[in-house]
């Protein structure tokens, strides 16, 4: 079945409160499976998506990589990292059964012979477990592989659907450094996979609050008649993290703040929050308004880029008490390392919806906190009754809060009981975890589950990430020129450079405390 047809069959429409994807039984072959992601994300994310009862019977693992191992030594590797990293304890009964259902295959990624043979293990694997000759081929290797691994699945026939059955990819970040290296990057999975099979994930899509941005602005009545440039007078996105660079200074070091977090993460929440109601919950048309507002995003050209972004790098400092290196210091990275561990940006959105409110965004790791949210900022009220000479009221701000205690808040204005006039900020609170009573899902579990599904929503098209590039561009190009803006250092467990802070001061404004 062609894949776009089944997406329609399968998921038709994602329509109503209920809505929600079936997923099919499939052979999930993992490329790079005894890497970093395999074992902290990819591997617990299977498991508790079976411990939840949420897979059918018919999914079967296969672990591709280079090493010389049996299926049963894969599966005990793979059982320590889940017991390690899983989000719920591993249960024996549960994981005696799902681990029969992991297998190893093993081939370099450029031996057509290893592509061959798993074709014909998959034909075997689909008779006896009934996977029905689907496969979700999962990229967690470098990136470097990407080309290799496409043209090989497609040289061994693995690119086509057989027998009735479905071929897709998911692809991890980084998809692309450029936008040059992006496009081509598509044009090569294109070759082998049309956009329909094709997953580019990004985690963060498929995190709770997350999915709660779109719900929130579109099931709600309230929020939409203000959400716009009358009544919204700015915006804030932090991305804060307390880990520093983690052994990842290879990839770390040719990429940055700017395009491990900005490009993907952070641009991606801006869609959500920014993007206009989409005519119905099709992965398109939902795909189709968030490319919008990217492609709206105001280029911020050379000279403007010391301006509107400030750079970050963390020199030596502690966390939580705790002493930490600088970033120069860590394994691995050079020296003299220009790259940003830190980033703030003004963004100005270039349409009806937005025009003139400014869009902080700040990522940064060795902050004091780890914590991801988006702010919403309303304007004051009229400087009349209440609001006036002496006394001047806080803004209301609506907080979405993505990790960790996901949840929503809105703080007002209130008078503090008792015979005098006096007026305080309160919160209303919305705690998904007292609400619900039920942790969320890991996000690489929903979004695995919505690629067995064939439900593309959460994640990026391939006009969405070239947008995203061409945004970034400009930026890293100044950074790499001769007269590039300055590099400032902040202590580790600060919230970054004060001239990130200098950057909101300059319009009157300042961050929200975390
Ligand atoms: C990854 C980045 O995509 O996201 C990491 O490469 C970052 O540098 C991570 O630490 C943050 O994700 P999360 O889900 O832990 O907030």
């Amino acid at each position: 079945m062609n894949d776009a047809a089944d997406q329609q069959q399968t998921n038709p429409l994602r329509e109503g409160l209920t809505s929600r994807a079936v997923p099919q039984p499939c052979a999930i072959v993992i490329f790079g499976a005894t890497g970093d992601l395999t074992h902290r994300k990819l591997m617990p994310a299977v498991y508790n998506l079976a411990a939840d009862g949420e897979l059918p019977p018919a999914v079967v693992v296969i672990g591709f990589a280079r090493r010389p191992k049996s299926d049963d030594e894969f599966r005990k590797e793979m059982e320590e990292a889940t017991r390690k990293f899983s989000r719920q304890n591993v249960r024996d009964e549960i994981w005696g059964t799902f681990s029969q259902s992991i297998f190893y295959h093993q081939s370099e990624f450029g031996d057509a012979a290893g592509y061959k043979s798993l074709a014909e293990r998959l034909d075997k694997i689909d008779k006896e477990r009934g996977t029905r000759g689907n496969r979700l081929f999962y990229f967690a290797a470098g990136p470097d592989q990407f080309e290799t691994i496409l043209k090989n699945l497609k040289d061994a026939g693995l690119n086509r659907a057989k027998d009735g059955g479905w071929a897709r990819v998911i692809i991890e970040k980084p998809f692309g450094t450029d936008l040059k290296s992006a496009r081509e990057l598509n044009r090569i999975v294109h070759e082998a996979f049309d956009e329909s099979q094709t997953y580019r994930i990004d985690h963060f899509l498929g995190k709770e609050t997350a999915q709660n941005i779109l719900v929130l602005r579109f099931a709600n009545a309230i929020f939409e008649p203000l959400w716009n440039t009358r009544y919204i007078d700015h915006v804030q996105v932090t991305a804060a993290e307390t880990l520093g660079v983690e052994g990842r200074a290879g990839y770390y070091e040719t990429a940055g703040a700017m395009r491990d977090m900005v490009q993907n993460h952070l641009l991606q929440l801006l869609c959500l929050i920014a993007m206009e109601p989409p005519t119905d919950l099709r992965a398109d048309s939902i795909r189709d308004e968030k490319v919008k507002v990217v492609r709206a995003l105001r280029r911020i050209l050379r000279e403007q880029v010391s301006l509107d972004v400030v750079r970050g790098q963390y020199a030596a400092g502690a966390i939580n008490g705790k002493p930490v290196p600088g970033y120069r210091e860590e394994e691995k990275v050079d020296k003299r390392s220009t790259i940003e561990t830190f980033v703030a940006l003004r963004i100005k959105i270039d349409n009806w919806r937005w025009a003139d409110v400014p869009i902080y965004m700040r990522v940064g790791k060795r902050l004091p906190k780890s914590a991801t949210e988006i702010s919403v900022h309303f304007k004051k009220a009229p400087a009349v009754l209440f609001n006036k000479e002496a006394i001047t009221l806080d803004q209301n701000v609506l907080v979405v809060r993505i990790q960790p205690d996901e949840g929503i808040s809105l703080r007002m204005m209130a008078k503090i009981p008792g015979t005098s006039l006096r007026i305080e900020p309160v919160k209303m609170d919305f705690h998904y975890g007292t609400s619900f009573g039920k942790a969320s899902p890991e996000a690489y579990e929903r979004l695995l589950l919505d690629a067995m599904s064939g439900d593309a929503t959460l994640f990026a098209r391939h006009d969405e990430v070239e947008e995203a590039w061409a945004f970034v561009d400009p930026i890293e190009e100044a950074w790499h020129a001769k007269d590039a803006p300055e590099l400032y250092f902040y202590p580790a467990g600060s919230w970054g450079p004060e001239e990130a802070d200098e950057l909101l001061a300059r319009d009157g404004r300042a961050w929200r405390r975390l």
